[in-house]
């Protein structure tokens, strides 16, 4: 990681121009997180427009080197974001895609290790917890410097909606959605705060804030992708600010807490698994698990959505 110890410069290669990838690349450019971003994917016209039309951007965002790259540029890369991979059609899970994006990954993940890259991979490529899982595989990276996005967007979804309800700025809402980045995850209402008022003390002032409504909640969270894909194909703004959020709070070296996909050892009862939990990141990549004391109906929702996981990774990876 020779960049990210020199915090004047910090780099980032993105495999993966699609939706989800330019969306990032747009993100990252308008919030001036890093120096240089270089763009990798198997089209390289695409890449190569995308660099262009996003660098006239930087006069009024921030000075970014943009560039179309190719693997050998993440030598002395930061981070490398993996966004590469198949996105559902409607009807198709995400745990669906993983033979198809698995293969994807093992094309990036070997030429990216054999570049000299010895930063932190973030990825978001979905099934997201799988992929991260076989990224960290492949790469024989200390499982620290392996990130998923994980329940990220999953979680501002969560914010969004309760925020909704309550007629409140979404920011104000603090809580997460936990286990897999997938149909199995879940509302950890039992830790979800708002102005330090816990959910039982909210649903007293709050009547409409029924148990039902909260199951409500969850499954909007959770059926969220398949309503975006339903109407115009794909999802990628949400999760394109979330990655970015991400990145941020890796390069600037941030200490921030953010529930992504990481690697259980045992957290939760779940072991040799990639899986969301809160998570204290930096520019060393995952510093701390925070492990949140579930009541027995969420830990039986983790414990479920660890064995999903757990069947495909069996299938896929281990
Ligand atoms: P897309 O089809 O628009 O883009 C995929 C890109 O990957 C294409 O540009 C394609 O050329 C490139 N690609 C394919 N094979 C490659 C290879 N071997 N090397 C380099 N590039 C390669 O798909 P989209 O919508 O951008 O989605 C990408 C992934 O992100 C999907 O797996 C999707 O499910 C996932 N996703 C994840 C989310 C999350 O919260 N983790 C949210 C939304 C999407
Ligand atoms: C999303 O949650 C499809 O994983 C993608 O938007």
């Amino acid at each position: 990681m020779s960049s990210i110890t020199d915090k004047n410069h910090t780099k980032v290669i993105l495999v993966g121009d699609g939706a989800v990838g330019s969306s990032f690349a747009y993100a990252m450019t308008l919030q001036g997180v890093a120096n240089e971003i270089g763009i990798v994917d198997v089209v390289k016209d695409k890449t190569r427009g995308d660099a262009l039309d996003l660098a006239d951007a930087t006069p009024v965002t921030y000075p970014t080197h943009i560039y179309s790259a190719e693997y050998s540029d993440a030598k002395d890369a930061d981070l490398v974001v993996i966004t590469a991979g198949a996105p559902q059609k409607p009807g198709e899970t995400r745990l669906d895609l993983v033979n198809k994006n698995l293969n994807i990954l093992k094309s990036i993940v070997n030429p990216i290790v054999e570049s000299g890259f010895n930063g932190i991979f973030l990825v978001v490529a979905n099934p997201v917890d799988i992929l991260t899982y076989g990224t960290w595989k492949l790469s024989g990276f200390p499982k620290e410097r392996v990130i998923g996005s994980g329940t990220s967007l999953d979680t501002s979804r969560l914010q969004k909606f309760v925020g909704q309800e309550l007629d409140l700025d979404p920011r104000s809402v603090h809580g997460y959605m936990l286990g897999e980045h997938g149909d199995s995850e879940f509302a950890a209402w039992s830790h979800l705060t708002v102005g330090g008022l816990t959910m039982a003390e909210l649903q007293k002032i709050h009547p409409e804030l029924t148990d039902e409504k909260l199951q409500e909640i969850n499954d909007t969270v959770v059926n969220a992708a398949y309503e975006i894909i339903n109407t115009k194909g794909a999802t990628y703004y949400g999760v394109a600010t979330a990655a970015a959020r991400i990145c941020k709070a890796i390069l600037k070296d941030e200490n921030a807490i953010l529930p992504l996909s990481v690697y259980m050892d045992g957290q939760y009862g779940v072991n040799d698994l990639y899986i969301s939990s809160p998570t204290v990141v930096n520019r060393n990549g995952v510093r701390q698990i925070l492990e949140v004391p579930l009541n027995d109906d969420e830990k039986a929702k983790m414990a479920n959505s660890a064995a999903q996981l757990e069947k495909v990774a069996r299938d896929g990876f281990k």
